[in-house]
């Protein structure tokens, strides 16, 4: 491992770390993005295919980051490079409508048979703005109620469930607009909402929230937010930015939920810069251009044809059969684990193919422990996102599952260890 070593202007002990004429390093801290840091200089990825991710330090992964659950398909799937290529060639992006948009949309909407028209941006973060903006300008109200834990990307809104670590920077104004209530808590939502209930524009729910250890959603929960939803006119979006995968139609088709709004992203780009917001069709007037006053959407990249034409390929790949032979592997993984992990004082959670450890009890994880496990995993082996949330990818069979899940194993052991 990497002895760590932090100077005035940032971490000196990365071999391809470049500084400016004044010192500094030419990304902040070392990093182009900081969600890659895992406490001490990163390893940098050099190629991938299928499962497989080699590295800058000639090792050689499991990878179940997958760009942040994004790749759901793996590395370089040739199906999705074919498309990306044919796309690429094509000309890349241009300043008119391309056919891979509806092809896309076709892929996409089939999935969500209670909704009807969607628009695509870069990011889960643009979809989640679109949503609120959509939902906002809709009902002509400003509030917007979250879950503590909820993770909706980085805008101002979406930083404010995550408490006042997140929240610097954010103006105030913005704070008191969202609501944040405690996860699960039925009665902390009904008491929110019939407060002031023509103050809400929107409730918007993230199921499988991985900023709070992955911790399962109630049914309870949900379908009251539906109600509440429903009963004051407020718009429901669910945000499925990671959580898509886990059934044909979603986590919300998991739950027999039917949002007004759904945010989606990462695996509908095949691994190209995506997000979408689909909904009623009474809502996404809102953005229909044709009508007077509509509100704004745009992104020079929205719909660009790459990611269009590489999603689409993504979403044919990955039918209902798919889904939940890679939701059998995820039980194999975290029965595995949990067998092995007995008595450490982990635990293992996740629904389908998204799988964490966290230690028993613990909804949110300490960045310290966090790290710990990250490079115990990469020890053995193992790619996991910074905060250890594990995805699969369809070129998994049975025996990478249950060879990810020893290695897991390992590496919650040796913390535990450690911890001792
Ligand atoms: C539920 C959820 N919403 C929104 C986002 C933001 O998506 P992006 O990172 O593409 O901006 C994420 C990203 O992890 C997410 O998990």
């Amino acid at each position: 491992m990497v002895a760590e070593q932090i100077t005035e202007h940032g971490l000196v002990d990365d071999p391809h770390l470049r500084r400016g004429a004044r010192g500094y390093p030419l990304l902040p801290g070392g990093y182009g993005r900081s969600t890659y840091y895992t406490g001490r200089p990163s390893p940098y990825a050099v190629r991938g295919e299928g499962y497989r991710v080699w590295d800058d330090r000639g090792r050689e992964h499991i990878d179940a980051n997958n760009n942040f659950t994004s790749l759901i398909h793996g590395n370089a799937h040739p199906e999705i490079v074919e498309a990306a290529v044919r796309a690429l060639s094509a000309g890349a992006s241009w300043g008119i409508p391309n056919l891979d948009e509806w092809e896309l949309a076709e892929q996409l909407m089939t999935r969500l048979p209670s909704l009807d028209q969607v628009r695509f941006t870069n990011s889960g973060t643009e979809a989640v703005m679109a949503a609120i903006r959509i939902a906002r300008g809709s009902t002509g109200r400003d509030r917007v109620l979250v879950t503590d834990g909820g993770y909706h990307g980085t805008s101002d809104v979406a930083l404010v469930p995550g408490g006042p670590s997140y929240t610097r920077g954010v103006p105030r104004g913005v704070i008191d607009d969202v609501t944040p209530i405690p996860l699960n808590d039925v009665s902390a939502l009904h008491a929110a909402v019939e407060a002031a209930p023509a103050a809400y524009a929107a409730i918007i729910l993230d199921l499988l929230p991985n900023r709070a250890g992955l911790l399962h959603i109630t049914d309870e929960f949900v379908h009251s937010a539906r109600e509440l939803a429903s009963r004051h006119g407020i718009v429901l979006i669910i945000d499925e930015v990671i959580s898509l995968r886990l059934g044909y139609h979603g986590i919300s088709g998991e739950y027999g939920i039917e949002p007004d709004l759904l945010t989606t992203g990462k695996t509908i780009g095949g691994g190209f810069p995506v997000g979408a917001v689909a909904g009623r069709g009474e809502l996404m007037a809102e953005v229909d251009p044709t009508k007077p006053n509509s509100l704004p959407h745009g992104g020079t990249f929205s719909g660009n044809p790459v990611s269009m034409a590489a999603g689409a390929a993504a979403l044919r790949l990955y039918p209902e059969s798919e889904v939940l032979r890679l939701n059998a592997l995820g039980e194999i993984v975290r029965s595995s684990v949990s067998a092995r992990i007995a008595g450490t004082g982990w635990t293992v959670r996740g629904q389908g193919s998204l799988i964490r450890a966290v230690p028993e009890g613990v909804n949110k994880v300490d960045d310290a422990t966090q790290h710990r496990l990250w490079w115990e995993s990469y020890e053995r082996g193992l790619l996991g996102s910074p905060a250890n949330l594990l995805s699969l990818s369809t070129p998994m069979d049975k025996a990478v599952a249950v060879d990810l899940a020893d290695r897991l194993a390992d590496a919650v052991i040796a913390v535990s260890d450690k911890q001792d």
